[in-house]
């Protein structure tokens, strides 16, 4: 079952929604549920995450990763929200089942790829970022065994 933290966040999102000149884009989606999320972040000079938004069409658990994720970042230099892994988003959502540990997998790629975006945009390069993939189900399998 869901945890407190994921229903609350699926019932009331926080930061859904689009970034009108985003520093940064990333868009990712699994093929095999057919959930997309996307990530709108705002990076200021210093390169401090000022903003983030998000747009999910996906699962509950999609919804509340995604939710939970842009409040892990917000606040945050570029290479703290690239410590924020799938791990730190399901423990700040007190956990989800098994099966849905893809969707929290989402969130870190859909960050990633926003960095990514910011990077490339900026021609800069930001150490111990991988060029994200577009769908993250590759290896899905390795993480649902780690919980
Ligand atoms: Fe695929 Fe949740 S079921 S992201």
């Amino acid at each position: 079952m869901y945890t407190k933290k994921v229903m609350d966040h699926f019932s009331n999102p926080r930061n859904m929604g689009e970034l009108e000149n985003p520093s940064g884009v990333g868009t990712v989606g699994n093929a095999k549920c057919g959930d997309i999320m996307r990530m709108y972040l705002d990076i200021d000079d210093d390169g401090i995450i000022q903003d983030v938004k998000f747009k999910t069409f996906g699962c509950g658990a999609a919804i509340a990763t995604s939710s939970v994720a842009t409040e892990l970042v917000k606040g945050k230099t570029v290479q703290e929200a690239l410590e924020v892994t799938n791990k730190a988003v399901v423990e700040a959502l007190d956990g989800l089942p098994p099966v849905k540990v893809h969707c929290s997998l989402l969130a870190e790629q859909a960050i990633h790829a926003a960095l990514w975006d910011y990077a490339e945009k900026n021609g800069i390069k930001i150490e111990g970022l991988k060029k994200p993939k577009n769908d993250v189900h590759d290896h899905e399998e390795d993480v649902a065994e780690s919980y």
